[in-house]
């Protein structure tokens, strides 16, 4: 047996017959331009040693190959040759049969390596898949054309327009693999077995580029204009999926070179592109968020075994599902009995919901109901590690139940408020141990959003923060840490958001108007669907009790008044904003009836409202609030704001969240288009102070993140 020295990024060995080349370049076997031509080179050497009659490709640590690597990009580096691309195609070029030997997960450049060899044996547990387009690219080494050729056109354009991946019992009912060995197994003694039945049995070198697609030019241009009609709905304005589209439907018109050839191009496209900018963006502005200066990766944190949740209602009930979807056991307290069974029962037929639509067994719904217990009165939550407080949105009332906390929680005990506009540190002082208190903002349904706004008092204790950060994460929750301030940062960038959008109707657009284009800058709903589905009743009467204390020149909308009082709460009363008809918002001309009579009583000559004023508007005004925010440092970073919005108010994620995208228009285009708000509407519009610095400096919010943290 022949070998190479172990510190190597790709090792060679032999074991009878057959070739083994090992891609050994932690931490994930990314292809840099020393494993490309290692294995280049050792696929030479394989096949001019006469005693070698296969070969097999397989990884040192967790996988085969994490594909392309990302140190590479933008650097000379990647266009050393082979070129990842190429890499593919000299592989299945060899003339002795090449076995991936698949472990971990093989994704991406990863899996089109796998597809340059002839065959494939996969470990279970090994995830295989195409994810490109969720990072707004193109797979661009082949996969586009060797997949739908290996496995069929439909399903092939199916994963690789979603990116979603398939487990290794799945790819073998697709035939993406060959064999599947257990998850005990060595992968590269499987391979090797395989390799030497092949040998035994007389197949070659099984190429897919010489294969054929398995339909016909029109079956096959009905399945792209079907899929192309599904993305034109669930991927409106962006392009990456379009892009894939289009490179694999050209395995329908082209031979495998140009289809190949012309890959390459369109992926480069995708690579330059805005789109995936954003994309990358938002993966990095996620991990940062966990990043708290000041705590360090490893802190000591408080243990959290028992956590109670105080009040059942809406919220407090689905805090609750959250942990018991995560397996941790909670306690849930109401004052009274009824109230508590009211609050189970809702939380039992919101999961029978899911189960009825067969998402989730019996025996999984009881399990996860079973992890909650429901107690009457606060004592039960003496002995807890963790109490999150969900009760009625008054001070008086969250203060007793601190005061009540303070008394009876055992110390260390970590207390937490979901108050969405209350003063947490009001809520802090009156306990002996505002160190330990917090605010931890769910938001609604809290079981299924996955932003938690981590709201940090003035004395909240480092270790508390990092406890429930981390806690956040194992409830499946993306934590960020704000600052206390009205509204904290979503809600408080939301305010003049939704205030654009009543003057805009007030000024000539309608709420379909308004919705139209901001779905067209890709959030699934305009501000008017969003507040119906809500329900207007809600912010009726936050709207009520504000009324009293909001400044003289925050002027509202009456409109919100005018329509509540008839009663129409939005989509659960079949009426609000729109009509409904069933769950399609239908515009309703008594609503532009109302809409008018307001502009009139105004003095307001309705005019045209351009869609472009109408996104600056709505857009800008978050902007705007979110550069407020950041310089009061009531958040980290502008790439905090982003998580926010992408996790809390679904801003497209393809734009990678308001602070990224005012960066992608420009800052001194923003602040322009503000400063002529600005002179037409007044101090409003007055574009914030480190909008303009950055502007003014030829700066962006990334730099002055990054400036922040270097
Ligand atoms: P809710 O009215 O549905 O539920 C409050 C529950 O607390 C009721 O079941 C009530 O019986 C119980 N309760 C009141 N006093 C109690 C006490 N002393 N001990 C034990 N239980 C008590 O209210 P919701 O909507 O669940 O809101 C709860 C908190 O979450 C509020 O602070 C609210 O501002 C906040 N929040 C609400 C959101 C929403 O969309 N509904 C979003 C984010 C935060």
């Amino acid at each position: 047996m022949a070998g190479t020295s172990a510190g190597e990024p790709v090792l060679y060995r032999q074991d009878g017959r057959v070739a083994i080349i090992t891609i050994n370049n932690p931490p994930v076997n990314a292809l840099s331009k020393q494993v490309r031509m290692g294995i280049a080179d050792l696929l030479v050497l394989a096949c001019d040693d006469r005693l070698v009659r296969a070969i097999v490709i397989h990884g040192t640590g967790r996988n085969l190959c994490g594909g392309a690597d990302i140190r590479e990009f933008n650097t000379p580096d990647r266009q050393i040759r082979p070129m990842t691309r190429e890499l593919m195609n000299l592989i299945e070029a060899s003339d002795k049969p090449v076995v991936a030997a698949i472990h971990g997960p093989t994704l991406g450049g990863g899996l089109e390596l796998a597809l340059g060899c002839h065959y494939r044996v996969a470990k279970e547990g090994a995830q295989i898949g195409l994810p490109e387009v969720n990072r707004g690219v193109v797979p661009g080494a082949g996969g586009t054309q060797r997949l739908p050729r290996l496995i069929g056109f439909r399903r092939a354009l199916d994963m690789i327009v979603t990116g979603e991946p398939v487990d290794a019992a799945r790819a073998l009912e697709y035939g993406i693999v060959d064999r599947v060995v257990h998850a005990d197994a060595d992968i590269c003694a499987a391979a090797v077995g395989f390799a030497l039945e092949i040998l035994d049995d007389g197949s070659g070198p099984r190429r897919i580029s010489g294969m054929g697609i398995d339909v016909d030019a029109a079956t096959g241009g009905e399945i792209v204009a079907e899929v192309r009609a599904r993305l034109e709905k669930s991927a409106r304005g962006m392009q990456a999926p379009f892009r894939c589209l289009e490179s694999v439907a050209n395995t329908l018109t082209m031979p495998f070179a140009d289809g190949w050839a012309r890959e390459a191009e369109i992926s480069q496209a995708a690579v330059a592109s805005v789109e995936s900018r954003s994309l990358v963006h938002a993966f990095f502005a996620e991990r940062q968020a966990a990043k708290i200066p000041g705590i360090p990766a490893d802190a000591p944190l408080r243990p959290v075994e028992r956590v109670a949740i105080v009040g059942a209602g809406t919220m407090g009930g689905g805090i609750a599902m959250s942990f018991a979807n995560a397996g941790q056991a909670v306690t849930l307290i109401e004052t009274d009995a009824a109230a508590l069974e009211r609050g189970i029962g809702r939380i039992e037929a919101n999961y029978a919901a899911t189960r009825n639509r067969g998402r989730l067994s019996a025996e999984e719904m009881d399990a996860r109901m079973a992890r909650i217990t429901g107690v009457v009165g606060l004592d039960a939550a003496a002995d807890a590690d963790l109490v999150i407080e969900a009760v009625f949105e008054e001070m008086d009332v969250k203060q007793a139940v601190f005061r009540e906390l303070d008394r009876l929680a055992r110390d260390g005990a970590i207390l937490a408020t979901n108050t969405s506009t209350l003063d947490v540190d009001a809520i802090a002082a009156v306990t002996e141990r505002p160190g330990d208190v917090l605010g931890t903002h769910f938001f609604s349904p809290a079981n299924v959003m996955t932003l938690l706004e981590v709201v940090r008092g003035r004395e909240t204790a480092l270790d508390v923060i990092a406890t429930v950060m981390d806690l956040s994460r194992r409830i499946g929750k993306t934590g960020v840490v704000v600052g206390v301030c009205d509204g904290f940062v979503g809600n408080r960038m939301l305010a003049p958001y939704f205030r654009q959008a009543d003057f805009l109707v007030e000024e000539g657009a309608f709420p379909e108007d308004v919705d139209r284009v901001i779905e067209e800058f890709g959030f699934r709903m305009g501000p008017f669907r969003v507040s119906d589905l809500a329900g207007l009743d809600i912010s009726w009467a936050i709207e009520k009790r504000r009324a009293g204390t909001r400044p003289a020149d925050e002027r509202f909308s009456p409109l919100l008044d005018r329509i509540c009082v008839q009663g129409r709460y939005g989509q659960k009363t079949g009426a609000g904003w729109y009509r409904y008809e069933g769950r399609s918002a239908v515009p309703d001309p008594e609503i532009a009836a109302l809409i008018r009579a307001r502009s009139d009583e105004m003095g307001i000559a309705r005019r045209n409202i351009s869609d472009d004023e109408i996104r600056a508007r709505c857009i800008y005004s978050l902007i705007n609030e979110g550069a407020r925010i950041l310089e009061e440092g009531l958040a980290i970073r502008a790439s905090d704001v982003d998580v926010v919005w992408l996790h809390g108010y679904g801003f497209p994620r393809w734009r990678g969240g308001p602070m990224f995208y005012a960066d992608m228009v420009g800052l001194s285009e923003v602040v322009a288009t503000l400063d002529g708000f600005h002179d037409a509407w007044g101090d409003k519009w007055e574009p914030a102070g480190l909008l303009r610095e950055l502007a003014e400096a030829g700066s962006t919010f990334k730099k002055w993140d990054a400036a922040k943290t270097a």
